[in-house]
């Protein structure tokens, strides 16, 4: 390993991000697998747009460095991280709608439903999250069918009411839309861990689960996951009051504009960045039991809070 962590995590996360991405562009072709009887050139355009040849990949990385520490063959890795990677592009297009953020920006180009349309951009979302069963099922993830089935329900639990579509319902309602209802600093944090945290969680969680990691082991990964979702959402909501939208390839200043329930909104800037810095170090402090194997996962941390884009 180099003798900075730091540019040793990135050299990381731009090789998972290259893997996952020449991965995913050749998935995602017009090749059928069985069971299929087509695959509609416009619905297959629109999954590209929103799968390929953009985002930070984060979550892959995430579940390769994880399962990597275990000596997880990355292919296997790779291929499960896929399949996360696909939720998250999914809950982007969605997310993105006129009906929710009403966004026109997204990785640096249109939205899926700018660039094709709104029933395009539904369908191409609920492709992608199917997509991403079947490549969590395939034999390719892990040799044992007992593994795969415990990722494909520990993802479809992180995705779904107690996970991300959960944490975005909860999103929508703190805008005022259904009801007036203030949220405190503890519905926040739920809030957030759910549409946020729960799939970065996932990934430290199936890096654990591909390695057949004992139960210290994944609680310690569990946590470090915990800690980074929460960090990754207030990271997010003070570049969007503060970044660059040029380097983040999406519009700013969205949340305030939306009456979005955010801790910087409720804390303020400051209060939000201490919180940030204490989850970097809870995150880092739960990765001890790997010694100097998590270094990377350690950086990686200190990344997410430090990240422009
Ligand atoms: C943006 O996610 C939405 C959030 C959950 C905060 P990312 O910041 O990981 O977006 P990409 O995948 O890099 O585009
Ligand atoms: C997105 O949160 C969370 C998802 C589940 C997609 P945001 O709505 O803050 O993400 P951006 O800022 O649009 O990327
Ligand atoms: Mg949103
Ligand atoms: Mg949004
Ligand atoms: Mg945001």
């Amino acid at each position: 390993m180099s003798h900075n962590p730091f540019s040793e995590f990135m050299q990381r996360l731009d090789a998972a991000a290259a893997d996952t991405d020449a991965l995913l562009d050749g998935l995602l072709t017009e090749r059928l697998v069985p069971g299929e009887l087509a695959r509609p050139a416009r619905l297959l355009e629109a999954m590209r747009h929103a799968a390929v040849g953009g985002g930070k990949r984060l979550r892959p990385f995430l579940l390769v460095e994880a399962a990597a520490l275990f000596g997880v063959p990355r292919g296997q890795a790779l291929l499960a991280g896929a399949a996360l990677e696909c939720v998250h592009c999914y809950s982007l297009v969605h997310d993105d709608l006129p009906a929710m953020d009403d966004d026109d920006l997204r990785r640096g180009r249109p939205t899926v439903h700018k660039a094709f349309d709104e029933a395009t951009a539904i369908l191409a979302g609920d492709a992608l999250l199917t997509f991403a069963f079947d490549l969590m099922s395939r034999a390719e993830v892990h040799a044992d069918a007992n593994v795969r089935l415990q990722l494909v329900s520990e993802l479809a639990r992180a995705a779904g009411i107690g996970g991300m579509a959960g944490g975005q319902m909860l999103d929508l309602a703190a805008e005022g839309r259904f009801e007036k209802k203030k949220l405190d600093e503890k519905d926040v944090t739920i809030l957030q861990a759910m549409k946020t945290g729960a799939l970065i969680r996932f990934g430290c969680r199936a890096g654990a689960m591909l390695g057949g990691a004992d139960v210290t082991q994944s609680g310690a990964l569990d946590r470090y996951g915990r800690a980074i979702g929460a960090a990754y959402q207030i990271a997010d909501d003070l570049l969007d009051e503060s970044g660059d939208p040029e380097a983040m390839g999406k519009a700013g200043g969205k949340d305030a504009a939306r009456g979005k329930a955010t801790l910087p909104a409720l804390l303020g800037a400051e209060t939000a960045k201490k919180h940030l810095g204490a989850l970097v170090a809870d995150a880092q402090s739960a990765l001890e039991p790997f010694g100097e194997k998590a270094a990377i996962l350690k950086a990686a941390a200190r990344f997410i809070a430090e990240r422009r884009t």
